[in-house]
């Protein structure tokens, strides 16, 4: 595959030249396009000697070769690391004033891949956060930061993702976009033998169980405003959905998170939609489900929202009865989701969970059965909540009931270990669905 490698001016740049070697050692054709900046932190010469390619960042060079046309144009992935904040600010503008920027505007429908590194404060700014979104509307993928260790002394949200978090990622979103093109016939599948060949350090990422599909994850608690101060919300701290789209991005898929309200940080190398209600919640997944293989439904969804939202903030007042808030209920998600895919015969696996208490008209598991019933979805699971139980708490415990009726599955543990027997389920069940050629 020919891969436009973009640098962009921060000190990650140096860990880019991991990066590069994985994708060359897959066996691709990588050309690096360093800005001008990005050659204070790694020269032209470690790119052309890690490439096997001229590497320049100007317009006027080689103009003979058309090269800020041709790169665009030719390359079948473009990735861009570390994408500082001018840079997603130019590309976000489209501005054209060097060879990467000239290149991103060229690039037409090939799938562009841009993994942030910056300082927090920058990372948070919203005029960052605005060129983010106005990128992934256009259809770029802009990876999550990692957390920790920045350059100075400080840490937080804003370090690169790892090289090889990166490459799964760059990989999974080349396979996505082959397939919607219909040029490998369904789910992308990686060029495993190819891989395979480029020699060990390459080869796990490859083979892993979801590389190539995209899995869309919902998590945390949506939130139903009132007022512009209040709203209605519920306890879901994001912790379960957010161990899922680790998993499922640690087995080698695209992943996207649609996070409603989350006590805990995306992880680092997913796509992150927020969201706030469950209305806009629904809006975004019935958007990602377009192009996605799995979608799991770990998000709190409130079934109810008040049926009026007050402009501005409701008071108290003598001379008036207090007010009684009345509630329209929310549409099931999950359950058009199923309508959606079935309507279009699409090949994808949906995921439910299920929150129950159990009372004096049934236990956990007969509710549980019931809401499958309802929700058609293929699998769910199911948990028992309570004031002090799941909300919150890093340790979970689960049964997957899966529709075609086979065994309930049990699983418990830390919320990763979950995700992980969760995700298990999820691969065998695609392995079951596709028979190998
Ligand atoms: N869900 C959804 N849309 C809603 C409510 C829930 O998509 N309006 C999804 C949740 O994300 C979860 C599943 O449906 O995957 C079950 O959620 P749960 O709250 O347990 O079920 P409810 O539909 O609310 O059913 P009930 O109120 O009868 O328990």
């Amino acid at each position: 595959m020919r891969i436009v490698l973009g640098v962009g001016g921060g000190i990650a740049a140096y860990k880019v030249a991991s990066l590069l070697r994985l994708f060359t050692e897959a066996g691709h054709d990588v050309t690096v396009i360093p800005t001008e900046a990005a050659t204070r932190f790694v020269g032209v010469a470690t790119w052309e000697a890690l490439s096997g390619h001229p590497v320049s960042n100007s317009v006027f060079d080689a103009v003979h070769t058309v090269n800020h046309v041709r790169l665009g144009h030719e390359a079948e992935l473009i990735v861009v690391a570390p994408a500082t904040a001018d840079l997603l600010a130019r590309a976000a503008t489209g501005q054209a004033d060097d060879l990467l920027t000239n290149t991103l505007l060229m690039a037409g429908d090939c799938p562009v891949l841009m993994a942030p590194a910056m300082h927090t404060e920058m990372w948070q700014h919203p005029a960052t956060q605005a060129n983010v979104e106005t990128l992934r509307s256009r259809g770029v993928t802009v990876l999550e930061p990692a957390s920790g260790r920045l350059t100075g002394a400080d840490s937080g949200p804003g370090r690169l993702p790892e090289p090889e978090a990166i490459f799964t990622a760059a990989m999974a979103l080349a396979g996505a976009s082959a397939a919607e093109a219909g040029e490998s016939g369904g789910a992308a599948q990686p060029d495993v033998d190819a891989v395979l060949a480029a020699g060990p350090s390459a080869a796990p990422l490859a083979v892993r169980a979801l590389a190539g599909l995209t899995v869309t994850v919902s998590a945390g608690g949506t939130r139903e405003p009132l007022d512009p101060v209040r709203f209605l919300g519920n306890r879901s701290s994001g912790k379960q959905g957010v161990a899922l789209a680790a998993a499922a991005l640690e087995a080698g898929a695209r992943v996207r998170l649609l996070a409603a309200h989350m006590e805990v940080p995306a992880p680092a190398g997913v796509e992150v939609v927020q969201v706030e209600t469950a209305l806009e919640l629904r809006k975004a997944a019935l958007h990602a489900a377009a192009d996605s293989d799995v979608v799991i439904m770990a998000a709190a969804v409130a079934d109810f929202r008040p049926a009026d939202v007050s402009g501005t903030k409701i008071k108290k007042r003598d001379d008036v009865a207090d007010p009684v808030i009345n509630l329209v209920r929310n549409p099931d998600i999950l359950r058009e989701l199923v309508e959606v895919r079935d309507a279009a015969s699409r090949d994808q696996l949906i995921v439910g969970f299920a929150a129950e208490t159990g009372d004096a008209g049934g236990d956990v598991l007969e509710y549980a059965r019931a809401k499958l019933q309802r929700k058609a979805c293929d699998l769910l699971v199911v948990n028992q909540v309570g004031r002090d139980k799941v909300f919150g708490e890093d340790t979970n415990s689960v049964v997957i009931l899966s529709r075609d009726g086979s065994e309930p599955q049990e699983a418990s543990g830390s919320k990763s270990d979950v995700a992980a027997a969760v995700i298990d389920r999820i691969s065998a069940e695609l392995s079951r669905a596709v028979p190998p050629a």
